[in-house]
């Protein structure tokens, strides 16, 4: 029996009875006395004294003892455990058994009367004081302003109403990737198992399986399923066992250019069946996607009472004056202009607060001199970045959309453009799944426009190209 299996083996009765898992120090008492070390040598280890390492350890015997039935002791655990060469048949104690040879024992004769049961299933929201988490890959986010409303919708979805797939979607800058690590900081505690992986260098589904399923069960790379789909029903059995949050990051790096918004990458499409899965199967966990556009699955499943939502992230707002504030710009009373200006995008705004910086010692004033709405260098590589990924068709209604000073409505698109109705529907649904066009609704009639940072953009990329 594998070490890994006894550790698991041990922390399952743990939860169950405490409501924490193992922490470091018990992990390394029983992997230590599985080996046959001394408590010396453990302390040693472990950076810390003995007799707390005793204490420690006597307290985890005790528990153990009572659950089992059976006297453990540092001297006779593995020969105990070998013995009884036991496997877990499940992880989810709310079912109450454990399989010792091959028999299965009812968790009645496992569970102390005085101790509470396994609290992650049987209340709604449970707290795992002592979770795991792997969220090194995230970023850290240092300064972050307002998005209180955002954080409070997103808590209300993912905590109290459980959705199983919610998509933050949003115009590269605009703050996703920060919302989502201060959302986890605020949740990370109502999961057992919490996870950040980025898909910016677009890895295989395969993979992604693989480190999700690895960090859910500890499973060397030889003890996986080999087919995508057998990946794909074991993540589930453990997304069903415990209250796992998966934040997926970058999700628009498995999706295409040069088609319309939600398409798969070539050799990408097995993430839409992962997706899909996620999305309507029944489990106990929450998949967070951060993404450009959504992804085409989930728009048909979403909904106000369904467990699928996507939030649509737009500008900051007036929160971004400290971000103005942070880069040591000046004169207060022209920031509101430059945050409309820029579309309270915060990337774009400490883009072009730094230009300021740079050229005009931090004064608005003096920018705003110029009135055509800068692009330098830096934020033009992020606008065509976005832009490369579309389809000659929503190149076309773009740059006819960007060529208007005045909102328009599809008829006069129409007009205007040799597309059929179908088509000019297509492009526009597309564009705005993308944040890149707006509607206005006026006068009882839909309008559509772009910002203003998109439409200097247009104006200097697409000079003529209106269709
Ligand atoms: N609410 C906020 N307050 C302060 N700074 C923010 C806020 N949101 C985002 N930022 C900053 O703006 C920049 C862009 O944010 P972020 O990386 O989260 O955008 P994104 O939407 O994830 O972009 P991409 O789609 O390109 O990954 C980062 O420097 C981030 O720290
Ligand atoms: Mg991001």
């Amino acid at each position: 029996m594998d070490v890994n299996e006894v550790l698991k083996f041990a922390d399952e009765i743990v939860f169950n009875n405490t409501g924490k898992h193992l922490d470091d120090l018990e992990q390394s008492i029983l992997r230590g006395v599985w080996q046959g070390h001394k408590y010396s040598k453990i302390a040693e280890e472990s950076h810390r004294t003995e007799s707390h390492v005793r204490d420690v350890a006597s307290e985890l015997w005790k528990l153990l003892s009572d659950k089992l039935g059976e006297d453990l002791t540092k001297s006779n655990f593995r020969a105990t455990i070998e013995r009884w060469r036991f496997s877990i048949v499940s992880s989810n104690y709310s079912k109450n058994f454990v399989e010792i040879n091959n028999v299965k024992v009812c968790g009645e004769a496992l569970q102390s009367p005085k101790v509470p049961q396994d609290r992650s299933h049987d209340v709604r929201n449970p707290v795992s004081p002592r979770n795991r988490v792997s969220v090194d890959n995230a970023p850290d986010v240092s300064s972050f302003y307002g998005r209180a409303e955002e954080l409070n919708i997103l808590k209300k979805w993912i905590v109290e109403e459980r959705c199983r797939l919610v998509a933050i979607v949003g115009i590269s800058g605009i703050g996703k990737t920060a919302l989502a690590v201060k959302l986890l900081e605020r949740i990370q505690d109502k999961f057992e198992y919490v996870i950040w992986q980025s898909l910016r260098y677009s890895p295989s589904l395969e993979a992604i399986l693989r480190n999700l399923i690895q960090f859910l069960s500890d499973r060397s790379e030889t003890d996986l399923p080999v087919s995508i789909a057998d990946r794909l029903s074991l993540l589930m059995e453990y997304l069903r066992k415990s209250r796992c949050l998966i934040i997926l990051d970058d999700v628009q790096m498995v999706l295409s250019s040069g088609q319309l918004a939600g398409n798969y990458k070539s050799g990408y499409e097995d993430y839409g069946e992962f997706f899909r899965t996620v999305a309507e199967f029944s489990h106990n966990s929450c998949l967070v996607m951060n993404s450009w556009e959504p992804p085409r699955e989930i728009l048909p499943l979403k909904g106000d009472t369904a467990p699928i939502r996507s939030l649509q992230l737009n500008g900051l707002g007036l929160a971004a004056v400290e971000i103005l504030r942070e880069q040591g710009l000046v004169e207060e009373d022209k920031w509101e202009y430059l945050i409309d200006a820029y579309a309270g995008n915060p990337l774009w705004l400490k883009i072009v607060a730094t230009m300021i910086q740079e050229l005009f010692r931090g004064k608005v004033s003096e920018f705003l001199k110029y009135d055509t709405l800068v692009l330098n260098e830096d934020l033009k590589a992020i606008l065509h970045q976005q832009f490369n990924r579309l389809s000659e068709l929503e190149k076309q209604v773009i740059s006819r959309i960007g060529n208007e000073s005045v909102p328009v409505s599809i008829y006069q698109l129409l007009e205007n453009m040799q597309l059929s109705p179908s088509e000019l529907f297509n492009g526009i649904q597309s564009l705005g799944r993308r944040s890149l066009i707006e509607k206005k609704e006026q006068s009882n009639e839909t309008l559509f426009a772009v910002q203003p940072v998109v439409r200097q953009y247009v104006k200097t990329q697409y000079a003529g190209n209106d269709g």
